[in-house]
Formats: C-alpha cells, sequence, structure tokens
C-alpha cells in the first residue's frame, strides 16, 4: 500500500464504508511500515470519540453488557465501535469468528463494528495495538468506542489506560475475585456495575464495593457509582450509560478547565526530537523497543535526515545532520548524541507565535516557518524554557496559505 493507496483508503474511511474500515484494522493490526503510514494518516484527520472502557473478571457478562451499551447507543442513533481485548486468542485476529458470532446480533447493521484482539503476541503491545485500532475508529467517525476487556493482568490494566470512562462488571458470588482486582483494576474504576443482580448476594457485592472504596484515595469531583444490571435482559442499561455520559462529561470539564488556563487549545505532547549520528545505526534500538518507523523524510534547508516512530500520542524524531555544517551537525561536534528538543502541539500557531513574542519570550525562529511535510513550527530558545529547546508544532497551512 503506498502513498496513494493511503488516500483513497482514508477517502473511504471518512466515507464510512465499513470493509475499508475493516481492511485498515488489519493493516494496522499487521504492523510495519504501511501500518505507521496509516496511522498517521488516521491520527490527522481522527476527531475523538468518547471512549468507554469495560472490564473485570471472566465470567462476569462483559460482552453482553457491551452488546447492550451498543444497542442502547444505536438507539441514540450513534454510530459504535468495539474493541475486545480476549486473553484466550493465540493470535491477533484469532477470534474472527467470535467476531462474526457477536456481529450476527448486528446483523445488516454497519452501525456498530467489533473487532476483537489477542493480548498476547500482538506487535509492540496489545495496548499499543488497541491505541490504534481505537484511532482507526475514530478516524472512520466512530462516535462511542467499547473497549472490553478482562481485567487480570497488566496489558489489560494498559488497555483500559485508553478509556476516558472506565466501567468495572462484578457480579455477585465473587467476595476473593474483589478482594484479588483491589491492587490493580480498582483504583481505575470511574463506575461500578454489579451484574447479573437479579441473584442472590448484589446487596453483600455491593456492599463490599462501597468498603473498598473507603480504601482507595479520594479522586477529586467524582465519586465512583455503583449501578446494578442484568445484562441478558438489558435491565440498568439505562442508567449505566446515564453514569458513563455523567462521569465522561465531568472528566471533560475538568481538561477544559485546565486547557482553558492557557488560553490556547490542542496543546499536547507532539514529539521527542534525539539527535543522533547516524538514523540507521540509532533506529535499531527503538524498533527492538517495539516502535516502528512511520516517515522518513530529509529536509533540505535545514541539512537534516529525520525519521519519526510513532509512540503512543507522541512520537520519537531520530535526527541525522546530512553536514556537519547544519544545526544538527554543530549540536553533535559540541555535545554529542542526545535530546535535541522537545515538541509540543498548539491547535492556534500564529496565535502563539503572537502571545509568545507579545510577552518577550525569547523566539529561536524569526517567524512561524513550514516544513516539508505541510506542518508548520518554530522554536523557542532554551533561555526562556529553563534550557530545553522547545519546538511548536500546528497544524497544516491554512488554505490560501503558502
Ligand atoms: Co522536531
Amino acid at each position: 500500500m503506498g502513498g496513494f493507496e493511503i488516500a483513497q483508503m482514508m477517502e473511504r474511511l471518512r466515507a464510512g464504508d465499513v470493509r475499508a474500515l475493516a481492511r485498515a484494522v488489519s493493516v494496522v493490526e499487521d504492523g510495519g511500515v504501511v501500518a505507521g503510514e496509516l496511522i498517521a494518516a488516521c491520527r490527522e484527520t481522527a476527531g475523538r470519540a468518547l471512549r468507554v472502557g469495560v472490564t473485570g473478571p471472566p465470567g462476569a457478562g462483559k460482552s453482553t453488557l457491551v452488546d447492550q451499551m451498543a444497542r442502547w447507543l444505536r438507539s441514540e442513533g450513534q454510530s459504535v465501535g468495539v474493541v475486545a481485548v480476549d486473553p484466550s486468542s493465540p493470535y491477533t485476529g484469532g477470534a474472527l469468528l467470535g467476531d462474526r458470532i457477536r456481529m450476527q446480533g448486528f446483523a445488516g447493521d454497519d452501525g456498530v463494528f467489533i473487532r476483537s484482539m489477542a493480548s498476547r503476541g500482538a506487535m509492540g503491545g496489545v495496548a499499543r495495538a488497541a491505541a490504534e485500532v481505537c484511532t482507526v475508529m475514530e478516524a472512520a467517525g466512530r462516535q462511542t468506542i467499547l473497549i472490553e476487556t478482562v481485567g487480570v493482568g497488566q496489558d489489560e490494566v494498559e488497555v483500559i489506560g485508553l478509556a476516558d470512562v472506565t466501567v468495572l462488571v462484578l457480579v455477585p458470588g465473587m467476595g476473593d475475585e474483589v478482594q484479588s482486582l483491589k491492587a490493580g483494576v480498582m483504583e481505575v474504576a470511574d463506575i461500578f456495575v454489579v451484574n447479573k443482580s437479579d441473584r442472590g448476594g448484589a446487596e453483600l457485592v455491593e456492599q463490599e464495593i462501597v468498603a473498598m472504596q473507603g480504601l482507595v484515595s479520594e479522586r477529586s469531583g467524582w465519586v465512583p457509582p455503583v449501578v446494578r444490571t442484568v445484562a441478558t435482559t438489558g435491565e440498568g442499561v439505562q442508567e449505566l450509560m446515564e453514569a458513563v455520559r455523567r462521569c465522561a462529561a465531568e472528566k471533560v470539564g475538568r481538561r477544559v478547565r485546565v486547557g482553558d488556563a492557557g488560553g490556547t487549545g490542542g496543546l499536547r505532547l507532539d514529539h521527542l526530537g534525539v539527535a543522533v549520528k547516524s538514523i540507521a545505526a540509532a533506529r535499531g534500538f527503538y524498533e527492538a523497543l517495539g516502535l516502528v518507523v512511520s516517515h522518513e523524510e530529509t529536509v533540505e534547508f535545514e541539512k537534516v535526515k529525520t525519521a519519526m516512530l510513532p509512540l503512543g500520542e507522541s512520537r520519537i524524531e531520530l535526527l541525522e545532520a546530512t553536514e556537519e555544517d547544519s544545526t544538527i551537525g554543530k549540536y553533535l561536534a559540541k555535545r554529542g548524541e542526545g535530546l535535541h528538543h522537545v515538541a509540543v502541539h498548539v491547535d492556534g500557531i500564529d496565535a502563539m507565535f503572537a502571545r509568545l513574542t507579545a510577552q518577550g519570550v525569547r523566539l529561536a525562529s524569526d517567524a512561524v516557518r513550514v516544513g516539508v511535510g505541510g506542518h508548520r513550527y518554530f522554536f523557542v530558545h532554551p533561555a526562556s524554557t529553563g534550557g530545553v529547546l522547545l519546538e511548536i508544532v500546528g497544524d497544516g497551512v491554512p488554505e490560501g496559505g503558502d
């Protein structure tokens, strides 16, 4: 798949083509250079879905509950993605038969897209693979993504870390399991569900959860509610989804308040720039770590060769001088290999440039420049940042510009 095919794929994804979505997810799961390029393209266009993690011990009825949640979201007219991380599958894609069986419940409805993933053997770790599948689903316009895992291992806890809201599903008669879960999963739960609550003992589990909450350190602003459900009949699902929405609103509210303090949105770590003598020599380590080079490029006017390795929501950028008489060449001669700059993404890069200039911040660029890939950037001098060369990165050239 080359650049042209990726562009075509993106067009089909944006149009909501479900077969393109299935193909894109497979490409991403297979990994490699093409996957990296596809992910990068998805990241550029993807909106942000509400990601709801659903976890709990085996036999808690998570799949049935997730299906009911998907059904509820469909009744609200939402498009839904489901990522089911299944530790019993020996390899990625191994649960496809399971997907087909589950999809039958949504026969003829493209509004629910289900993908199962193995939790072992995924390249670069299952959490990363799941994150990438989420990004593809977001690029395809899925509004809510339900991430289902069995909350037992470290992998699964990491997968749950991808979620905005985490639902922990328990059932009556598992007092011991509640005890064993408290180390990892209890802390990340935003909402507790007592499923199969028509059975005896629901009261007892609920009491144990409430007792345990006293032990879990208080988190500001949100006390995890306990919701009783019977997933097989759909009972309590309405209440659960209302709790999910309240929690999401609470968390987004907190994020917005933090973001507003800066007055400029979209602040996030974009990449770390690492100066190396040779990309060919240095990339081996990062690839052994499980990262994949998504993009290589020589920037003539900077006399630098770069390789990008996506890392979660951000990237590592390896920088190699093409001439000794260049910024990176001089840096290497003076300081040797090492962390060269930290790059922060911002939504309004022109406003940021103006604001920092107005505040007398020492910049290392005389204007907002355009990189070869079309993104825009400028540098802030280490004298103003506590000794770190800071790159501010914005999105592509505004329409009519350059
Ligand atoms: Co950079």
